[in-house]
């Protein structure tokens, strides 16, 4: 499938989709946006139309996947979360995911930390080296984080996350910083209405909230009613996240809680072309349909060429595996796949692996809304002893320090 070309939308009688549009019984009532309905996302000077996030993803956003996003629509692109003891280290993982192309534009990265210093000495190397948008990580729930009172849990001490903010803002002069958030460590626990306000009072320039507990991982549905609630808490922009899947879906959360933008997460695994058809439905269009399966092959080979050039092609091919179980998701015969996409190692075993299949197959209606990367389970969030009792302090959490930790550290990362 080729960036637009809206005029390919098959007649209903010759559609393999009901009434002819790909979409789910949920969203089939749901109109485009109709004009001026929706503003552009502005965070600090950046202008974002649509009003559009690619979610931050660990193992997933690097420069190759972004730039084949961005080709597809339009929006903010931002990397994984890159550690900033590691960056500043100059691990060679974290400053290769932390790099950029010139051509992208805005360039934004997500930052992981829990020391107001390094927060601060990253933000200002990478204002150097020109970066646009800056977002630091509130939420991660992988209880290796949790259980040293980082990650999800530093929200439970609004003084820390003062701190932590305030470094990022002093150092970023006209470079906007943004927060992403869960609701909280667990139902008993929320946390997001408070560092919403805190983000704020630091200056910070809009705030992303993922409408799920730490203890939830992405167990159940998102709360897009807390999305709401923080909109009414908050003058900064709010961003709303959590089961995006289909471009109807951003109209309906937005109209729903009043959000001043969506952030995009699993919806795009395997299909980096909802972008466009978000850039659609925002400019008041019906998209295309999505590509039959050899199109998406095709797709899929592009998104693998890139991912060689940037990690050189074992590296390259082995992420591949993954991406080809979400492109292939769905579709008749995927499940052969699997035995054989662990072997992948070269580029040129990727179109083989599809031979035997139908490439002319449509895309599979009932992909739409199935969950990629995570699993449905929950988790009792591991807290420092004593920590709840101690709310009102400010003092970092203790973060991996030598090479080998922040290296162990960011294999259980890419989990999360
Ligand atoms: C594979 C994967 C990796 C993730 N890594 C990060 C990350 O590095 N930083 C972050 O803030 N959130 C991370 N998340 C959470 C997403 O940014 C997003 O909040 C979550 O997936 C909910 O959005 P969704 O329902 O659209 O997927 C990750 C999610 C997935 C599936």
């Amino acid at each position: 499938m080729q960036p637009a070309d809206p005029g390919q939308t098959p007649t209903p009688s010759e559609s393999p989709y009901p009434g002819g549009r790909c979409v789910s019984p949920l969203n089939e009532d749901v109109a485009p946006a109709a004009p001026g309905e929706f503003a552009a996302l502005e965070v600090g000077p950046l202008r974002v139309w649509p009003p559009v996030v690619l979610a931050p993803m660990a193992g997933v956003t690097n420069l190759p996947f972004r730039q084949l996003c961005r080709e597809y629509g339009a929006g903010l692109y931002v990397s994984e979360m890159i550690t900033a003891r590691g960056f500043l280290m100059g691990n060679r993982l974290s400053v290769l995911l932390a790099s950029s192309d010139p051509s992208e534009s805005p360039r934004s990265v997500q930052v992981y930390g829990s020391d107001p210093k390094d927060l601060g000495e990253m933000v200002r190397a990478l204002v150097d080296e020109g970066v646009d948008h800056l977002d630091i990580n509130l939420g991660c729930p992988v209880p290796k984080v949790t259980r040293s009172g980082n990650g999800s849990a530093i929200p439970v001490k609004p003084r820390l996350v003062a701190r932590l903010l305030r470094a990022m803002v002093a150092n970023a002069g006209d470079v906007p910083v943004t927060v992403k958030m869960r609701k909280g460590i667990d139902d008993d626990l929320l946390t997001y209405l408070e560092t919403g306000r805190v983000a704020q009072e630091e200056g910070i320039a809009a705030v992303g909230l993922h409408g799920r507990t730490a203890a939830q991982l992405y167990s159940g549905e998102a709360d897009w009613d807390a999305i709401a609630a923080l909109k009414q808490a908050v003058d900064i922009p709010v961003l709303g996240n959590g089961d995006i899947w289909e471009c109807w879906d951003a109209l309906r959360m937005m109209r729903q809680t009043g959000c001043d933008g969506v952030i995009v997460g699993r919806g795009c695994l395997g299909r980096p072309w909802l972008f466009q058809e978000l850039a659609e439905v925002f400019d008041g269009r019906i998209p295309a349909n999505p590509p039959t399966l050899g199109e998406a092959v095709d797709v899929m080979v592009r998104h693998a060429e890139r991912l060689v050039e940037f990690f050189g092609e074992l590296h390259g091919m082995r992420q591949m595996r993954k991406w080809v179980a979400w492109y292939s998701k769905g579709f008749a015969g995927s499940a052969s796949l699997r035995g054989r996409m662990a072997e992948l190692e070269r580029l040129d075993q990727l179109r083989p692996l599809f031979a035997e299949l139908d490439l002319s197959e449509p895309f599979p209606r009932r992909a739409l809304r199935v969950g990629r990367a995570k699993g449905s389970k929950k988790q009792k969030v591991k807290l420092p002893d004593g920590y709840l009792d101690q709310r009102d302090d400010d003092t970092p959490p203790k973060g991996p320090h030598s090479l080998a930790e922040i290296e162990a550290w960011e294999r259980s990362l890419q989990g999360g």
